[in-house]
């Protein structure tokens, strides 16, 4: 960290992997704004834990962000770091996946990228700093039966963070993709213990990943010292998909 005091927002920065993000960027320094959709209780708790402040919104809706961000800034000053971690799954196959459940996915995954950068990134363009970090998936990459949705929608965060990557690179913001593969948390409970089991079983590493350890891969693209790395795509999924 630099004597610069940063400033970042985490989508979903309550729960899950966006909770460990959340902590980890504070531990190092960071004013952080943990964003929230829906659970209050989780997110007051998490609030009072660990000290971190808590923002409602809805990232699927561009007024709902614009208005958002207002209020971060507010409180805590302009925004520098932006993890945009705020995913939902909607699983079936496709014969049996709904149009909601398609629209869904869609609504909040690939399109808060847009409703949570479009607002920030002029502001990012003029400071001359900006880090951008997007979570993407293994599934995103490899495809994953029972995914069309989240698997498109996640290969469409990586396509906007190349795309916004190569905008923004002469401005000192950087843009980067990080893909999960099985992490330890509630999303990954829900799948059926039987097919867990089987994915589990095709992960080299022999286990789950941590919602740390994706928090120290953020850290590191979050670096002052990142400024090189831009547009690339961070694969940490214990080499269940090695992607070239
Ligand atoms: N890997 C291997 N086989 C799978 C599978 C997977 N991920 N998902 C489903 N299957 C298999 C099942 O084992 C089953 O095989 P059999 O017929 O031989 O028993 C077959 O596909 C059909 O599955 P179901 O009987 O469960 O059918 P369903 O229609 O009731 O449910 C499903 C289908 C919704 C896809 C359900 O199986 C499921 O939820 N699978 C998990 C899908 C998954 O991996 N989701 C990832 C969630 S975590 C996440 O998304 C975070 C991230 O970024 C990684």
């Amino acid at each position: 960290m630099s004597e610069k005091q940063r400033i970042a927002i985490v989508t979903g920065g309550t729960r899950g992997i966006g909770a460990a993000i959340s902590v980890a960027l504070k531990r190092v320094g960071y004013k952080v704004a943990a964003n929230y959709a829906g659970n209050d209780e989780a997110a007051n708790a998490f609030s009072k834990k660990h000290d971190i402040p808590v923002f409602k919104w809805d990232v699927g809706d561009y007024d709902a962000c614009v208005q958002g961000i207002a209020a971060v800034q507010q409180q805590l000053g302009p925004v520098d770091t932006i993890v945009n971690n705020a995913g939902i799954t909607r699983d079936a196959m496709l014969h049996k996946l709904t149009p909601q459940a398609w629209r869904d996915v869609i609504r909040v995954d690939p399109e808060s990228m847009f409703n949570m950068c479009q607002p920030l990134i002029l502001q990012m363009r003029e400071a001359g700093f900006g880090r951008i970090i997007n979570i993407s998936s293994i599934n995103g990459q490899k495809g994953q039966m029972g995914q069309t949705n989240y698997s498109a929608a996640k290969a469409g965060v990586i396509g906007f963070t190349k795309a916004l990557a190569q905008e923004v690179a002469k401005k000192g913001v950087t843009v980067n993709v990080i893909c999960p593969g099985y992490i330890d948390t509630d999303m990954v409970a829900a799948v059926p213990e039987k097919v867990l089991e089987g994915i589990i079983a095709g992960i080299p590493v022999g286990r789950l990943g941590s919602a740390g350890e994706m928090a120290h891969a953020v850290l590191f693209l979050a670096d002052e010292n990142a400024g090189f790395i831009t547009g690339s795509t961070l694969t940490a999924n214990g080499a269940q998909f090695i992607a070239g």
